[in-house]
């Protein structure tokens, strides 16, 4: 069974304070979603395995350690979860980036996606899919489904990182895809009955990109 780990470090929990401020700007809730996406990943990658190598210093020769284990790569999906991506790649530079659209059908209701550009070698990395908002947990499945499904991707490989969730999205997530673990600057209250996480940020995709 995976894990659901709440990264209440004090930093993300005062950073998203001022993303949940209605009165925050575009310009600071863009820059903010990328420090706090910085700031997860920092946390969610302290048990990266490491190995051995040998360099030269300018003193000595010495034995020191280097990141080991699988390749890593970001699969924001569209939109909002581009809002993270650059936050995480000033940690993580070399990662590889893929990218997921996806939208409801409104006759059938069904997730349906609608654009995906994904590195070749993805089902041999460790992959985090990143959204900020973990709401009904429509998207974030529909996701999951694709990467495992269709790009097979082994579930336990891959991680989904996002800012807030709600307590129905995260259980959503478990019922599906029990060996993903699951990453969130917080768990909030509950869904309202239009969709939105109480107490939440608003809509992330409109407050990043400034839409409303
Ligand atoms: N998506 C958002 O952007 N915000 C919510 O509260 C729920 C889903």
């Amino acid at each position: 069974m995976a894990k659901v780990k709440v990264l209440d470090h004090p930093l993300i929990q005062h950073k998203l304070s001022i993303l949940r401020d209605e009165n925050t700007s575009t310009k600071d809730f863009r820059e903010v979603t990328n420090e706090i996406g910085m700031l997860m990943v920092y946390e969610i990658t302290r048990d990266l395995p490491l190995e051995d190598i040998e360099i030269q210093t300018p003193i000595t020769r010495s034995t020191q350690k280097h990141l080991a284990g699988k390749k890593l790569a970001l699969v924001p999906i569209l939109r909002a979860g581009l809002g993270m991506v650059d936050g995480i790649l000033r940690l993580i530079p070399a990662a590889r980036v893929g990218h997921i659209g996806m939208y409801r059908d409104p006759e059938t209701l069904e997730a349906v996606e609608y654009f995906a550009k994904l590195p070749q070698d993805i089902s041999e990395r460790q992959v985090f899919v990143v959204d900020p908002m973990l709401a009904t947990g429509a998207s974030a499945i529909a996701a999951l489904d694709q990467l495992v499904n269709k790009y097979e991707v082994k579930p336990e490989n891959i991680s989904f990182v996002c800012l807030v969730s709600a307590p129905e999205g995260v259980e959503a997530i478990k019922q599906a895809h029990p060996e993903v673990d699951i990453y969130t600057a917080a768990l909030d209250e509950k869904l309202n009955d239009h969709g939105y996480i109480v107490p939440g940020l608003g809509d992330a995709g409109d407050r990043i990109f400034g839409t409303k």
